[in-house]
């Protein structure tokens, strides 16, 4: 399913007449048919009075169209606007013209319309919101949400910003959303995604070529190849991870961990001589490397030689779990970089990364890097707010300037890659934000490379199902005091269900 911002949208409604010849007032009528279409399959009709609120963009005329459907097939409709009639559009206008024309009752008074209705249809803005709403936009929202009613809204919640999700001052809370053309930012990132409720999506006759250019989508699980019943722990071939210090000694444990139980069959750890010991006793599945230390408790670049060698074993390296910043470990990663392998950078070393981040021009194979917010306003230099205020397009030009396959681990983590396609994930709830359920996610991507499918596509696939198994938990046991562990335990199950 694509997803696209403000501009792409209009560029896809331009386009519609320039290239198909599918005018404006088509695209209305449309829009207006599908919405009666989805309100007559979600809703009981008969039962309901309706009440549509416009304003005087042509997310309003969407909603006069509508009315002028349900008028003619007989539900107890009536209408309202707001705003200055006069500035309408001229396909809206069109609209307004023919429901002048006819019986359909317009309300002169919103309060009344609101306290008759059982299912209000926000139509008062769309895409086109540009401030901050203010005035008697504000009252009449506010007493919208207030009023205990069901709502619906047409395109996006009316005070939603369609590009990032933002609540411009206040924004319709609605009970399902109908998306026209395709889904926005805004309908999908937070907090805006909390205001559609349900969401359904009419594509309003757009020719499915008119979606070619559109380079985000919702992350959806992918197929995994079978695994071969004939195989053996080496079949899938190995993943090196180094990870962990005299500091950090969850974070190896539930890197190679997440691998093994998602599937991957060999985990290999290089981390610091003196922790192998406590990590064996918990995980006694991994192959330990144990390496002399520095004064820190870190992996001494001495054992650079070694690593190496044994890096260019496997099939993929993870690099930053717990390892620590020290100057031993940036000068390995230097080392390391250019290795013709595929290497995923995580937590401490990308924090090294940021410091020297021209080196990330030196690789030679695939680049994953996996940050949290923290980690990504050092990689970027740029502040976590400035950040947000653009986040799709700086991480966008990111990824492509550096050729790497950017995680953004948020609420609904981002995928960019280097092509400027983009994923956003919707599996996963807030039982994720807790202690080592990143480290799991390195170990669940690389599990996933290993079983088959490509860099790309294992990426999106690990970051789908470390959600989903928070999904699993959260509906087996809620989402309070999950920790990283219950993912360790879940994983299995997810796997077997994302096999379905
Ligand atoms: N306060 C008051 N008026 C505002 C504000 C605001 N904060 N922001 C924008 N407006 C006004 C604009 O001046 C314009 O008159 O709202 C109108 C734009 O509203 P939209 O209907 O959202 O924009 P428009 O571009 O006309 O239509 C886009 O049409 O294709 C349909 O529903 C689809 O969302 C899409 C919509």
């Amino acid at each position: 399913m694509k997803i696209v911002n403000i501009e792409k949208m209009k560029e896809i409604d331009k386009r519609a007449y320039e290239k198909y010849k599918i005018n404006e007032i088509l695209l209305m009528e449309n829009a207006a048919i599908s919405s009666y279409n989805l309100l007559k399959e979600n809703f009981k009709l008969k039962k309901e009075k309706i009440f549509i609120i416009c304003g005087i963009g042509n997310n309003g005329g969407d909603g006069l169209a509508l009315a002028r459907k349900l008028y003619s097939e007989n539900f107890n409709v009536s209408y309202y606007i707001i705003g200055n009639e006069e500035k309408y559009s001229q396909i809206s206008k069109i609209n307004l013209e023919i429901l002048k024309n006819i019986n359909i009752k317009r309300e002169k008074d919103y309060e009344e319309g609101l306290e008759k209705a059982t299912l209000i249809i926000d139509a008062i803005f769309g895409i086109g919101l540009r401030r901050n709403i203010e005035g008697e936009y504000f009252e009449i929202i506010n007493k919208i949400n207030n009023s205990n009613k069901k709502i619906v809204s047409l395109d996006i919640p009316s005070g939603i910003n369609g590009d990032n999700g933002k609540i411009m001052g206040t924004a319709v809370k609605s009970t399902y959303t109908i998306a026209f053309g395709a889904l926005k930012y805004g309908n999908i990132l937070y907090p805006g995604c909390e205001y559609n409720g349900e969401i359904s999506l009419s594509k309003i006759s757009f020719p499915v070529e008119n979606y070619n250019d559109i380079k985000t989508n919702i992350n959806l699980p992918l197929e995994i190849p079978l695994r071969n019943e004939n195989s053996h722990k080496d079949s899938f071939g190995k993943v090196v991870f180094l990870a962990g210090s005299k500091k950090y000694l969850g974070a190896p444990i539930f890197s190679t961990m997440g691998f093994l139980k998602s599937g991957g069959g060999y985990a290999r750890l290089i981390t610091s001589k003196s922790i192998i010991n406590i990590l064996s006793t918990n995980a006694k599945e991994i192959v330990y490397f144990g390496m002399s230390e520095n004064e820190s408790g870190g992996i001494s670049f001495k054992n650079i030689d070694k690593i190496k060698e044994i890096f260019l074993q496997n099939k993929m390296i993870v690099v930053g779990p717990g390892i620590s910043i020290t100057e031993d470990n940036r000068k390995i990663i230097r080392e390391i970089i250019n290795l013709d392998v595929p290497i995923l950078f995580d937590a401490d070393a990308l924090t090294i990364i940021s410091k020297d981040i021209n080196i990330l021009y030196n690789r030679k194979n695939k680049t994953i890097l996996t940050p949290h917010l923290g980690e990504l306003s050092r990689l970027l230099n740029i502040s976590i707010e400035k950040i947000n205020k653009n986040r799709v397009e700086i991480c966008k030009e990111f990824a492509v300037k550096y050729g790497v396959i950017l995680v953004v681990k948020i609420a609904r983590t981002e995928i960019y890659y280097p092509n400027g396609e983009i994923f956003i994930n919707l599996s996963g709830n807030s039982a994720l934000a807790t202690a080592g359920s990143g480290d799991v996610l390195t170990g669940v991507i690389a599990s996933q490379y290993i079983l088959g499918l490509s860099i790309e596509e294992a990426v999106r696939q690990g970051v789908f199902l470390h959600g989903f198994t928070a999904d699993i938990i959260a509906k087996n046991k809620g989402k309070d005091g999950v920790i990283a562990s219950d993912l360790l335990e879940y994983l299995p199950i997810a796997m077997k269900k994302i096999r379905k």
